[in-house]
């Protein structure tokens, strides 16, 4: 979590011509080094699960140069409807916000999605959005729906998450590129590092590690996965669940909430005690032209528009949280990647939520 004190609003967003320039010359570099291409017949994609009638097995299938902003390396697909993502068709305002998967579930299901039970103490703490006004540390109690992904070995966190309910938390899927579930404990109900009773936290093993099967990581795409607790947990003053939001929640150029335990600058060090800072959610339009980076309907960005205010490493998979009409905490966005910390023009992106509900609701229903 990162936030220092700055005064005024200077926007600086909507630099729109900005990202072509950079293509070209990205794309020059890539000439230079002679990125293989593939046959007439076959187009590059990101990676094998964007090929949808891939005739070889994943292994034949030739290497290439996927350019998309930035190259990648990707694969060669024999070419027909291949579902690559397209920087235009991403941008454009009729694109749909729901994640593929979600538009999927609804055709492929004969009943309706079961909707996600919401537990009447969720997102239920004693603080407004207008009373947070700068990054601080919070009290013990304010934000129960965290948790913290510790690894193993050095007992040290690496993401944040939230509860959604007695057995399962919802984090970013690119925390897993690194740890599977032998190498982590999820820690409920902490506050701070340092002080050994002041909430007494619980720790649990993970059983099962649910990564978005369509996570991209080369694009971030769909970066969002569910973690099953060993047992179901209880609920207390520090372990409570978050709400999720509603499809139609407006958020963008509202003030939401984004907590953890990441560095208080780049670079720096993680943070021994919960953080919380408010950020503006940026138009979508704004996000898009912010960085030369893929930027999907399916993200939201959200960092203070004059720079300063923003999360950082070890935030990933945390919550972006914004209030309810009826005063209910939610959670919007997990916390996904950036471009350093807090620098002006370049904020926090983050999963949306909603257009995952549909996954959500039907990979973390069995509780008991
Ligand atoms: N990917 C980072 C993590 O693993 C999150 C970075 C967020 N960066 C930002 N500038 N908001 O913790």
């Amino acid at each position: 979590m990162y936030g220092t004190f700055v005064v005024g609003i200077v926007f600086c967003v909507g630099v729109g011509g900005i990202s072509g320039q950079l293509v070209r010359v990205q794309l020059q570099r890539d000439t230079e080094r002679r990125v293989d291409l593939c046959d007439r017949d076959s187009e590059c994609v990101p990676s094998i699960q964007y090929c949808n009638t891939a005739t070889e097995s994943p292994s034949k299938l030739k290497k290439c140069g996927y350019m998309q902003d930035i190259r990648v390396e990707g694969v060669c697909c024999p070419a027909s409807n291949n579902n690559v993502p397209n920087k235009r068709k991403r941008q454009t305002s009729n694109d749909s916000d729901e994640s593929d998967l979600d538009k999927a579930l609804d055709r492929a299901s004969p009943e309706p999605i079961k909707p996600f039970p919401e537990d009447p103490s969720c997102g239920i703490n004693s603080k407004t959005t207008s009373s947070i006004m700068n990054v601080q540390s919070t009290t013990a109690s304010d934000w129960p729906w965290m948790a913290v992904f510790l690894e193993t070995l050095g007992y040290t966190n690496f993401c944040g998450g939230v509860i959604l309910n007695r057995r399962f938390v919802l984090t970013a899927a690119h925390c897993f590129k690194k740890y599977t579930k032998k190498d982590l404990v999820i820690r409920l109900g902490e506050y701070d590092f340092t002080m050994k009773n002041e909430t007494q936290y619980i720790d649990y093993r993970a059983t099962d590690i649910r990564v978005h099967p369509d996570y991209d990581k080369a694009t971030n795409i769909n970066d969002i996965a569910i973690v099953k607790l060993n047992r179901p947990t209880t609920y207390n003053t520090f372990i409570r669940p978050i709400c999720l939001p509603k499809t139609n929640m407006v958020v963008y150029k509202k003030t939401a909430i984004v907590t953890g335990w990441g560095q208080t600058s780049f670079g720096g060090e993680i943070s021994d005690i919960l953080m919380e800072v408010p950020v503006p959610v940026w138009d979508h339009i704004n996000c898009t032209s912010a960085f030369t980076q893929p930027i999907f309907r399916t993200n939201l960005c959200a960092a203070s528009y004059n720079g300063g205010k923003d999360s950082c490493l070890g935030d990933s998979g945390g919550p972006l949280l914004m209030q309810r009409q009826d005063g209910k905490w939610t959670n919007i966005g997990v916390v996904s990647w950036g471009i350093g910390c807090a620098e002006q023009g370049k904020p926090g992106v983050y999963t949306k939520v909603t257009s995952y509900l549909k996954w959500i609701a039907v990979n973390a229903q069995d509780v008991n």
